[in-house]
């Protein structure tokens, strides 16, 4: 099947290795897709370095510039619009994206987490998996609605916690399995592979 590249921008504050994971899987043609922009609301974050790094486009939107979320959401969809995005990925973005920022993309912001939603949403989830006792967490990719991690779930992976394991280990084994599923996910959607019903997605067989 002949793709057209998918152009994407992703929003993070953080260390950025899920950024990395999607620029290394564009960059080796495991996705028909390239990272237009990347936006981060976090001078100086590990992510935008990773972006100038790879002569990708980024920015820092300061929040405390701007009198209000409204305000500020609506200059980062601009910048996203103006570079013609046609999928928003959060990859550590540590901010809930207001309802203007929703629909400007609908079904088209996906966010990756550390646990198997509907379990620990939120922050430090892998901590909170760990003291909770389970046997089994993993990760989730879902598309963004206005919610703390609610929206429907695109796929998810397990990973099974080992007897005595401390969160150094499990972070790390997460870690791992985000960057493998998130670019799984981008595939899925650049594909059209991916139909969102209510709250369910239907993932087309043969994948
Ligand atoms: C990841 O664990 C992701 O699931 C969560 O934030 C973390 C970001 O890590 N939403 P990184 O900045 O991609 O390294």
């Amino acid at each position: 099947m002949e793709l057209t590249t998918l152009s994407l921008g992703v929003l993070a504050s953080g260390e950025g290795t899920n950024l990395q994971a999607v620029i290394d899987a564009c960059a080796g043609g495991e996705i028909p897709a390239r990272v237009a922009m990347v936006i981060s609301d976090r001078e100086g974050s590990g992510a935008l370095r990773r972006a100038g790094k790879a002569g990708i486009e980024r920015h820092f939107v300061d929040r405390s510039r701007f009198p209000g979320k409204e305000d500020f959401e609506s200059k980062i969809v601009s910048l996203l619009r103006e570079a013609g995005v046609e999928l928003v990925l959060l990859a550590g973005y540590m901010r809930l994206v207001g309802r203007a920022f929703v629909a400007a993309f609908p079904q088209r912001i996906m966010n990756i987490h550390p646990s198997l939603l509907p379990a620990f949403p939120g922050l430090e989830s892998v901590r909170q998996a760990l003291a909770y006792g389970v046997k089994v967490t993993g990760v989730t990719v879902h598309f963004v609605d206005e919610g703390l991690d609610t929206g429907p779930i695109i796929v998810q992976e397990p990973v099974v916690v080992r007897e005595g394991e401390d969160e150094t280990s499990l972070l790390e084994r997460v870690h791992r399995v985000e960057h493998a599923l998130y670019p799984r996910a981008i595939r899925l959607f650049a594909e059209g592979k991916l139909q969102v019903e209510d709250r369910i997605v239907k993932v087309e067989a043969g994948t």
